[in-house]
């Protein structure tokens, strides 16, 4: 193993694996020296190509790295790969919840079952995996629960409102599960990258409704030229937001921070202070309801310099 951690080896279950964040995440994680299911939907059809890649690492670099099958839109799925991770390991310390997908284009231009696909996998997909991790998680009186957000739940641009919608929801599950979960020493924290190339846009889902979505056509086409411009002159390296969650995984538990923005310096600002004065809403409206105890201060941001 190269790279190794000083950090306790962590047993760790990292979701959507086949490509992008999670796939980076779970090479580097188990290089590391730590325990990694890689969960990928497709295993033996859609994904078997990265699925042999990545037991042809494990071999070669003989790595404590394992491919899990895991389709996020189905609950038997996450609960035989929980339990997989369990017979397999005996315990599990971190859940990544990385899957995801887009949806972009201009709102009116989805039907709700479009909406429906997009809130199933990004939203739906990680409560259905907590739901199988945390009995255990629970039990064994400590764990993190890492959901990859986006600075899209924060900060809602034209053309992508169900992926925004879909974020937002996702950071409200991780404001709920951090605080429900304090008591049973359970972190959860939300990771809300900037854009970063990886297979996102090839996967991307559009509208079945041409017509609908042609008459947004030249404000959109605009809107993407000046997008893929700003994007292309200053590209972002995507190991950063692995790297981050490999930080996570490896910090003690208890000291884990409930929020870390990835992103290019002036965003990454813009997006925390949005942050910073959400949580301190909600401690002023929990104070003003009586109930401000039952709110978990937990870490503060980044900028505390914690990872
Ligand atoms: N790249 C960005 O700019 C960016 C920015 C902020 C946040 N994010 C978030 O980061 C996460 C990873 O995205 P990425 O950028 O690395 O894109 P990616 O390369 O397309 O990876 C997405 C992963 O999710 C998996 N996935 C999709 N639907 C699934 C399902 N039903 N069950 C299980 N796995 C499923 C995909 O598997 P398949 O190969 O089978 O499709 C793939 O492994 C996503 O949650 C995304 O929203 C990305």
């Amino acid at each position: 193993m190269n790279d190794m951690t000083t950090a306790e080896p962590r047993v760790v279950l990292v979701t959507g694996a086949s490509s992008g964040f999670g796939r980076l995440t779970v090479e580097s994680l188990a290089r590391r020296g730590h325990q990694v299911f890689a969960a990928l939907r497709g295993v033996h059809d859609r994904n078997e190509r990265a699925s042999a890649e990545l037991t042809t690492l494990a071999a070669d670099e003989r790595l404590e790295l394992r491919v899990v099958e895991l389709d996020v839109t189905d609950q038997a799925s996450a609960d035989r790969a929980v339990d997989t991770v369990l017979r397999t390991a005996g315990r599990l310390d971190v859940v990544v919840n990385n899957a995801g997908s887009i949806f972009p284009g201009p709102l009116e231009a989805f039907s709700a079952d479009e909406a429906a696909r997009q809130l199933d996998v990004n939203v739906l997909g990680a409560l259905r995996v907590n739901r199988a991790a945390l009995p255990h998680l629970r039990e064994q009186g400590h764990g993190a629960l890492v959901q990859i957000g986006s600075i899209s739940g924060r900060v809602t641009l034209p053309y992508s409102g169900l992926y925004a919608a879909s974020k937002a929801a996702l950071g409200s599950l991780t404001e709920a599960w951090r605080h429900e979960l304090a008591p049973f020493g359970v972190e959860s924290v939300l990771v809300e990258p900037a854009p970063y190339p990886t297979s996102i846009g090839n996967n991307a889902v559009s509208p079945a409704d041409t017509a609908r979505l042609s008459a947004y056509g030249e404000g959109m086409g605009r809107f993407v030229t000046e997008l893929t411009e700003r994007q292309t002159a200053m590209p972002e390296d995507p190991r950063a937001v692995a790297d981050t969650i490999a930080a996570l995984v490896e910090l003690p538990g208890g000291t884990r921070p409930w929020h870390v923005v990835v992103a290019p310096e002036a965003q990454r600002q813009a997006v925390e202070s949005a942050a910073r004065a959400a949580d301190d809403a909600a401690r002023a409206v929990s104070s003003d309801m009586g109930v401000a105890a039952f709110m978990t201060a937990g870490q503060p941001r980044t900028e505390a310099g914690i990872l």
